[in-house]
This record gives C-alpha cells, structure tokens and sequence, in this order.
C-alpha cells in the first residue's frame, strides 16, 4: 500500500482498477474534480459487473513501487509536432511529460506550445492513462485558435479571467460571417471556472485579463502517447480554424472587449496572413 500527501493544487491519478481512499486531514472541506472513462466502458461492454466488480490487477499501470507518486517526471517529451498532415501554417506543438504526481498544478513548469501567441502547454501522461491530461497558459492580449474534437474536455480555470466562444460545428468556420451570430455562446470566466465544450463544437479562448491566463485540462479522449487508433469517438485527428481562416468578427469582438477591460491587443498581424510555401 502506498500514501502520500496532497493539498490545493495537486493532480493524480487513481492508476486503473487500483483500491484507493483519499483522507482529508486539513481543516477545510477538499473539493475534488475527478473525471473517468467509465460512460464508454459501460457502453462498450454492456456488462456492469465486469466493470464495477472486476479484480483484474493492470501491473503495468501500477506496480506499486515506492515512487510512484514522484513528482519528478520518469520522462519529459518536449515540443510533440501537433499538426502532421504538413498542410496548414499552424506552429503546434506539444510537450509530454511521464509523471504521476503534480504537487501543484499553478507551478508546473511549462514548455513552448502552438495553439495560441507564445503559449505553453505540459501534457501530462499520467499512470499510463489513455485519456488526456493538459496544463496550458496563454498571455493577456492574446487568444488561441479555434478547434473542436471528441467530448469530455473538462476544463478548470486556474488564473486570469477572459471568455471562451462556442459554437456547433453544423455553423462552419465564419458563424458571424454567415448571418449565424445568435448561435455562438460567450462563456465569461476566471480562476475556478470550470468549462466543458460541447462535443464536436468549436470553441476558443481568449485572455482579455491582467495576467496570463492558466487553466488544466483534464480528460477527452486521445492523447499522443497512447492514441486510440480507432475513431470510435474522437476524430481521427482535431480540427482547426487557423488564425487566417477565421471569421473576422472573432478577432474584432476580441478587440472590443479587450478595449472595455482596458487591455491591449497582441497579437501580431502575421499570425493572420497565411504562409506562402
Ligand atoms: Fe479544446
């Protein structure tokens, strides 16, 4: 049996079909966000003892050694190229890093990413789980590219505050444009917002606050590790709206609330004009 301490910030994971209990020894209540796969299990499977009453020990996701719960990474992956189809002039990339414990989640050290304007990310393959674990940070002025995917995407904000737009994916790329303004949701958030896009919708975030601002990810489907190479319920690869593709009313309604929180605009003019080559 293994113990080991958290407090506010911390993120692990409940390695699979491993006992475990969490104590709070603090003096305030704990709330915990968890999030599982079990929905498409379930579905899967159609057999509720073989999930819920099931006493298979998976030794190589948890062998129950020692370190374990190291917050020092086995392994770090920098810099992942996201985009591998070599057709858009998206910049992506992210870092993974092996690791089953993050004392908190606000330290964690990120690595230069690509879906924004000099954002960061660390993903985080935790007690070889085939679900995703993201941490990402993105500066003020600045918002990243529309995208959608498979569902399940819960979002935590973790500082800053600014507004995420969504919107089906049924109303294409250019919803302003093409007369479907009513459809598009604005989300407003800040530190302890918690924000799970619809699935399949396009959704994108933007930082009109005073700091950068940080949020973790935890769950959705797929991640580059360990990719399902089914399409059962994720698209075979995610889907982008790069900066030059996009409706323009995105970039203006980002402008004039930036404008009214007093903030400046910074993203630069080249990160709109496509790439010749
Ligand atoms: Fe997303």
């Amino acid at each position: 049996m293994l113990t080991f301490e958290w407090e506010r910030g911390a993120v692990f994971p409940s390695p699979l079909n491993a006992w475990h209990r969490h104590i709070n020894t603090g003096k305030d209540p704990a709330r915990l966000v968890a999030i599982t796969n079990a929905p498409l299990l379930i579905d899967m499977f159609r057999h509720t003892d073989f999930i819920f009453d099931n006493d298979y020990v998976f030794t190589e996701r948890f062998d129950g050694r020692k370190d374990y719960f190291s917050a020092t990474p086995q392994a770090v992956f920098p810099t992942v190229p996201r985009d591998r189809s070599g057709k858009t002039n998206e910049r992506g990339h992210h870092t993974h890093s092996l690791v089953n414990f993050v004392p908190n989640i606000w330290k964690t050290r990120l690595y230069p990413a690509g879906q924004g304007v000099d954002d960061d990310d660390n993903h985080l393959a935790m007690a070889r789980n085939t679900m995703a674990c993201h941490v990402e940070q993105f500066p003020t002025g600045t918002y990243e590219r529309a995208h959608r995917h498979g569902p399940g995407s819960t979002i935590i904000l973790l500082d800053g505050s600014g507004f995420s737009m969504m919107w089906p994916n049924e109303l294409g790329t250019t919803p302003f444009k093409d007369g479907k303004d009513s459809q598009v949701r604005l989300a407003e958030w800040k530190e302890g917002t918690l924000l799970i896009p619809p699935l399949q919708w396009y959704h994108q975030h933007f930082n009109n606050g005073k700091v950068p601002a940080r949020f973790v990810k935890l769950g959705g489907w797929n991640n580059d590790l360990y990719p399902f190479t089914t399409t059962l319920v994720s698209d075979p690869g995610r889907v982008d709206i790069d900066y030059p593709d996009e409706d323009p009313r995105v970039r203006q309604i980002f402008a004039e609330r930036l404008a009214a929180a007093g903030g400046q605009f910074k993203m630069p003019e080249s990160v709109f004009k496509r790439r010749s080559g």
